[in-house]
């Protein structure tokens, strides 16, 4: 699909965005991609045009917008689950008033498209958490999952009443090999193949056989493109829809490394971020994106670690290797 108008993705320099980045690129050509994060492009790098834009500063989004004729956004900024509970107040605003400036800008610039993500953690102790459904108890009791569902009602409320086309997937814990990440429950799953290429121990925070939803990197970039292409009419659901993904334990995750690493160690000590874990669900019932958009995920959890170790390997070769 060919484009001739601009997308920004804001909170470009995190873990989803360096990666969609990279996919935009290559499907519409750098020119037309602007990245945009509040930090500087240190580590990542930035094929295109880069800006420095706080999400919360409304006037200044909204330069952006204008100044670069943009027609998509693809909000990424937010603050993740454990960090949240370090700072409430911050995750909290950070992530309500760069979404609602995000739905503003859409009520004002009339035809600009916004993705923007939620998460697993809009569900809570008293969801199901097996197969978890579409529409179900809703308890979430991080402030991070609370800022999610909060944003759900607000897609749709634009959505119903100004008639933006926002539209948003429910991510699982997401593992990708091309940048670190940032402060998610999730994130041991990323950071134990680290460990284990480099043959050190892995400690987990999450005891052995605690169950999340997970996905690779690559088949949620796709969902999300997926998504943002389907015809209006069949996006029904303009809350946030359920992504389930691939679920296993640490357990399980530490037994496809050794497949590959057999001397690969991993030991289990929970902290606060366990109890987080035990209030989510454990699998997700993706039914409705599924029905509706024709979503189908790729990679069980072999093939990303498989894919995992080769790539992150090669990031810890001396230079003249690599
Ligand atoms: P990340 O922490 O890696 O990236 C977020 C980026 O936002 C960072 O580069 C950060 O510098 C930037 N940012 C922070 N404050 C900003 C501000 N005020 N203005 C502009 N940029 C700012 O997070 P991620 O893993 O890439 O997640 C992106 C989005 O996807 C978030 O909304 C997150 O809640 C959601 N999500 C992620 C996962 C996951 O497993 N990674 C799962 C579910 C949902
Ligand atoms: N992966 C995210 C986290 O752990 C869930 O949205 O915070």
């Amino acid at each position: 699909m060919s484009i001739t108008h601009k997308t920004l993705i804001i909170g470009a320099l995190g873990q989803i965005g360096s990666e969609l980045a990279e996919t935009l690129y290559a499907r519409h050509g750098v020119e037309n991609i602007i990245c945009a994060d509040i930090r500087e492009p240190q580590t990542v790098q930035i094929e295109g045009k880069y800006l420095k834009l706080d999400v919360t500063d409304k006037a200044g989004l909204y330069e952006v917008i204008e100044q670069h004729e943009i027609r998509v956004i693809y909000n990424l900024a937010a603050i993740l689950s454990a960090k949240g509970e370090q700072n409430p107040e911050w995750a909290w605003h950070l992530n309500m008033s760069g979404l609602l400036n995000s739905l503003e800008a859409a009520r004002h610039f009339k035809g600009l498209q916004i993705f923007w993500p939620s998460s697993i953690a809009v569900f809570g102790p008293h969801s199901p958490r097996q197969n978890t459904p579409q529409y179900t108890v809703m308890d979430p009791n991080t402030v991070y999952g609370i800022s999610k569902l909060a944003g759900e009602r607000w897609c749709e409320y634009y959505a119903q009443k100004y008639g933006v086309d926002v539209r948003s997937i429910r991510y699982p814990g997401l593992i990708g090999y091309k940048s670190a990440p940032g402060g998610g429950t999730t994130d041991y799953a990323v950071d134990i193949y680290h460990y284990a290429v480099q043959h050190k121990p892995f400690t987990c925070f999450l005891s052995e056989n605690t169950y999340l939803p997970m996905m690779y990197m690559e088949d949620a970039i796709r969902a999300t493109l997926e998504l943002m292409e389907a015809p209006a009419e069949k996006v029904k659901n303009r809350s946030s829809y359920n992504l389930g993904g691939i679920s296993f334990s640490p357990k399980e995750i530490a037994a496809s490394i050794q497949k590959h690493i057999p001397d690969f160690e991993c030991t289990y000590v929970p902290d606060f971020r366990q109890a987080i874990a035990d209030s989510w669900p454990q699998s997700i019932d993706d039914a409705d994106a599924k029905m509706d958009w024709g979503w189908k995920g790729k990679y069980d959890m072999e093939a990303m670690t498989q894919i995992m170790l080769e790539n992150i390997t090669k990031q810890y070769l001396p230079q003249t290797q690599n």
